[in-house]
């Protein structure tokens, strides 16, 4: 894994000078963030070396290096989900790539249903705390301790001090990712059962990421767009068209997030 990173590094460190402080990763609908990078640098997953293709419709895939309120950022605009067929490793692979790019904070964003029904379609929340209902996990399989420890401390994924500052300024309302495999949305009844294992938000990324983060020593931050209430909570079907829709309508809210978050850290 450890010479797969490096041959990634190597080739993206012929393309840029930048060294980014912190990676974004852009959730579905979340592309339009890019058009805010200063002195954008853009490279295309095809081009790099070891990293996989997205197959998802509105997921293009690049990494776009440049900056945001001056400051050096790394984002990936597309990510890659287990239900599209891809190992957990693999979903994580450019969060390594990103900590051996120089990058010391990973922020993730992701579209997701809400459990919670206080919170309404459009909304942001920052996550406090992740369940991995995936059954999966990137660091399975041998581990190499110059990466991170076999047995990282997920105690506080999120990083407190990070997310306290981010608070200072925008005040969001905060809650429990439950990250599952999909691609099929829940029934009624599973979201009934997410809810009393103590989960507001559900969705179907972030957690092989956020893993891996924590393993290699990143600081993390986890946002939210909430798309839909999710099964039940309310009588509508779901669709990824409102999802996507939804996201585009919550534009203006995620680049103030996103800015802030940089602009803090
Ligand atoms: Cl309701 N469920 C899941 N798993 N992912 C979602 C969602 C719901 N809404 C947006 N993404």
């Amino acid at each position: 894994m450890m010479k797969k990173i490096e041959e990634a590094r190597t080739f993206i460190s012929e393309r840029t000078n930048l060294s980014p402080e912190i990676l974004i990763i852009l959730g579905s609908g979340f592309g339009s963030f890019i058009e805010k990078v200063g002195d954008p640098v853009t490279i295309d997953y095809k081009d790099i070396p070891h990293f996989p293709q997205p197959t998802v419709e509105g997921h293009s895939g690049k990494l776009v290096f440049g900056r945001i309120s001056d400051r050096p950022v790394m984002i990936m605009a597309g990510r890659f989900h287990l239900y599209e067929g891809h190992d957990p490793a693999t979903v994580a692979f450019p969060v390594y790539v990103a900590k051996y790019m120089g990058v010391k904070g990973v922020v993730v964003t992701n579209a997701a249903g809400a459990i919670n029904p206080e919170y309404k379609p459009g909304e942001i929340i920052l996550v406090r705390d992740i369940i991995n209902f995936m059954f999966r996990n990137p660091l399975r399989g041998p581990n190499d301790e110059r990466i991170g420890p076999r047995f990282p401390d997920m105690s506080s994924v999120v990083d407190p001090e990070w997310a306290r500052k981010i608070q200072e300024r925008l005040g969001l309302k905060v809650g429990v990712y439950i990250g599952v495999l999909g691609p099929s949305y829940e029934t009624p009844a599973e979201i009934r059962t997410f809810e009393k294992l103590g989960a507001d938000l559900v969705g179907m990324s972030t957690v092989p990421e956020v893993i891996a983060a924590k393993h290699c020593g990143l600081k993390a931050i986890v946002f939210s767009c909430v798309t839909n209430m999710a099964a039940g909570i309310t009588h509508g079907r779901l669709s990824h068209e409102e999802v996507v829709r939804t996201t585009k309508m919550a534009q203006g809210k995620i680049e103030k997030a996103l800015t802030t978050t940089v602009e803090v850290f």
